[in-house]
């Protein structure tokens, strides 16, 4: 006998809610420790589905390395989230240096493998970010780390060639003092179109 209406409709209701987000990702992003299929859907509601966030999941480029105006918000969501263990310009801590070309998984060399540790994270302290950060933020941060890079352009693999001619480092405000931080950051959050119609 053939389904009945209603159980049909459920049926297709549920592959459709389970693909909804799902089917953005053209690629499959694995934990960098074990290597299973990280789960996307874990990531928080909001920034899910943001210009970048659809480039990024559909191809590996992520858009933000390419606009410095957004630059300041990756900074201060690296301060908040990472800094206290991987100092204030990921010169290294407790957790290893995030600005020079050395990296203990050498995927973290490409813009794909450093998500997934972000996102899955690693051993020990290194926990997985996907609750404290959205996946935009994840981009963001990522695009900041890019930038506070101190080793030789021909190692940053994670650059196009493109990329290389014109990489110019992230200059943090000149001032330590906290109005001029938070200018710089009102200013980027303005500037920064992070919905759209950039
Ligand atoms: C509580 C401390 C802690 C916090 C917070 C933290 N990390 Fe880590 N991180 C570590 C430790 C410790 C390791 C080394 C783990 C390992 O080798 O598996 C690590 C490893 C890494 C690596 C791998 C580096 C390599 O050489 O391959 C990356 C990338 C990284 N962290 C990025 C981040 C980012 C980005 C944030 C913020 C969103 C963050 N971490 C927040 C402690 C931390």
């Amino acid at each position: 006998m053939a389904l009945s209406t209603k159980k049909l409709a459920f049926a297709v209701g549920g592959v459709m809610a389970l693909t909804v987000f799902s089917a953005q990702a053209a690629l499959v992003f694995r934990n960098t420790i074990t290597g299973e299929v990280l789960d996307l859907n874990e990531a928080i509601e909001e920034g899910r589905d943001t210009p970048a966030v659809k480039e990024f999941l559909e191809t590996g480029t992520n858009p933000y390395i390419e606009r410095s105006e957004c630059l300041p918000i990756g900074h201060e969501l690296f301060l908040s989230a990472c800094s206290g263990c991987h100092g204030h310009l990921g010169e290294g801590k407790v957790g290893p240096g995030l600005n020079d070309a050395y990296w203990t998984y050498p995927k973290n060399a490409t813009n794909v493998g450093l998500f997934e540790t972000m996102f899955g994270g690693a051993q020990g302290q290194m926990g997985p970010m996907y609750g404290a950060l959205t996946l935009d933020e994840m981009l963001l941060v990522q695009a900041w780390i890019r930038h506070i890079y101190t080793g030789s352009i021909e190692d940053a693999e994670w650059l196009s060639d493109e990329q290389k001619k014109t990489f110019t480092p992230y200059k943090p405000p000149a001032s330590e003092d906290a109005d001029v931080h938070a200018a710089a950051l009102a200013a980027a959050e303005k500037s920064c179109k992070r919905n759209g119609s950039s």
